[in-house]
């Protein structure tokens, strides 16, 4: 029998992200982290796997997500298990699985990870991307509308991202919504042979859906179709007054767009979306909003909640397209000796530097200084640590900035705190 030895690659749809992509990422990741923390939220992690139900009581059973976009697949004990969508019913499970809301107050959690949908793969849209998100239980009070919006802002700024808009709607409550459906129906049945097939099996199904349909053709119509904040209730009309006053109040640059009915069905009044230019077609950096009544549908007390996804992905994508957040260092040292008895004196070095947490590279053969400094230079070592012969003799390492070309002799058991000094003033961490 012969061997298949034909490469294997990797699903279509899904990528792997090399050391040169993961240490912007990182970046990203921690500067998510360090804001996230400032608003006092605190990590969750959920399971990538879900049982199926999960999400067709939550997302919807009439979304694109739920009828044509999730990986479900029957276990070998029949149960129907899919691979996470997105993550805002996972988190809410698990909040309810736990009883967290026996311990009162409000929980902000924020998470990070893959999801997983069938779309069709283009630049800025992955079967497998990932996403990082928070969401607020616990409280409906418009404030958190307004300072979610505010920590997205504050993030966005760490980035160095500053051309994006933020478009905020409101759905309306259950009580309204049915009054607005109903209206939006009747006008949808006037113009549905103008519409495309799925808006035409939406009107039936789920008319709210033909607001965000992207089919060029249909967008005359439904520009023309009635608005749902003409036909809030006077509390909902009451609560999004109060999140655009707020977040006026923040100086936080909005645009309502009232066709923001976002592709899940467990949103309740706020909805929002920030969408950047920067990233061509895929422009949807983020979006979330409020989802009150999400909790009792998947069999939970009521609970308010209010959350957001970024995509991660086009976030990086972002990132790279402004150029203004760098990785840091990836090599804070390279240790380039020469000569035998250079080898027991360079190996000490390298441990005390990497035990303080400074990341070292050596040499492991004995090489020539050029081809050492050639190495250094390679890995992009932020300095070179000089061991020869005169090095030895002198008692003082030559430690040579890679940036610069300065070179300086110091004392073994100064460099550590030499490095520190010297990475802290260019703004990097191990400073
Ligand atoms: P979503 O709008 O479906 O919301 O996804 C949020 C973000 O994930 C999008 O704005 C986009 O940046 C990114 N995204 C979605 N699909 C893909 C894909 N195939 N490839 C790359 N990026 C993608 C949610 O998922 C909600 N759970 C957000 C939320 C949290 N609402 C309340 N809390």
């Amino acid at each position: 029998m012969s061997k298949n030895t034909e490469p294997i690659r990797s699903v279509k749809g899904t990528r792997d992200l090399l050391p040169s992509e993961t240490a912007l990422w990182q970046r990203v990741e921690e500067e998510a982290r360090r804001v996230f923390a400032a608003y006092n939220y605190r990590e969750i992690r959920t399971p990538v796997l879900e049982q199926t139900v999960l999400f067709a009581r939550s997302v919807g059973a009439d979304t694109d997500i739920v009828m044509k976009e999730m990986y479900t697949f029957k276990d070998r004990d029949d149960e129907s298990l899919t691979l996470r969508p997105e993550a805002t019913a996972s988190v809410v499970r698990a909040y309810i699985e736990h009883g967290l809301y026996n311990e009162g107050g409000i929980h902000k959690l924020y998470y990070m990870g893959a999801m997983f949908r069938r779309e069709r793969p283009q630049k800025g849209r992955y079967r497998q991307f990932y996403q990082i998100g928070a969401e607020v239980l616990g409280t409906d009070h418009p404030a958190i509308d307004a300072e979610v919006p505010e920590m997205l802002t504050v993030f966005l700024e760490r980035l160095g991202i500053d051309e994006y808009a933020l478009l905020v709607n409101s759905v309306g409550c259950p009580k309204c919504r049915r009054e607005y459906v109903k209206a939006l129906r009747q006008a949808l049945e006037r113009v549905k042979t103008t519409l495309c097939a799925d808006c035409q099996r939406r009107v039936n199904t789920n008319p709210l859906r033909v607001l965000d349909c992207k089919v060029e053709a249909d967008q005359s119509v439904i520009e023309k179709l009635p608005k749902i904040l003409d036909h809030l209730c006077p509390e909902c009309r009451q609560h999004f007054e109060s999140v655009t006053a707020e977040l006026k109040e923040r100086g936080i640059p909005h645009q309502i767009s009232p066709r923001l009915v976002r592709g899940l069905d467990y949103y309740t009044r706020t909805t929002f979306e920030i969408t950047s230019d920067v990233l061509g077609a895929q422009n949807a950096l983020l979006g979330g909003g409020r989802y009150d009544g999400l909790s009792e549908l998947i069999g939970g007390p009521p609970t308010p909640g209010f959350g957001f996804a970024i995509g991660q992905d086009r976030l990086v994508l972002a990132v790279e397209a402004v150029g203004r957040l760098k990785s840091h260092v990836a090599l804070a040292a390279y240790i380039a000796w020469m000569g035998d008895s250079a080898l027991a004196p360079a190996s000490r070095l390298a441990r005390d530097l990497r035990r303080e947490g400074l990341s070292v590279e050596i040499g492991y053969e004995p090489v020539k200084l050029k081809k050492s400094l050639g190495t250094a230079n390679k890995l992009g070592a932020r300095f070179a640590i000089i061991i020869g012969e005169g090095e030895l003799s002198s008692g003082r390492f030559q430690v040579k900035d890679m940036e610069t070309g300065h070179q300086e002799e110091v004392e073994p058991a100064r460099i550590p705190s030499h490095l520190r000094e010297k990475l802290a003033a260019a703004g990097e961490p191990g400073g």
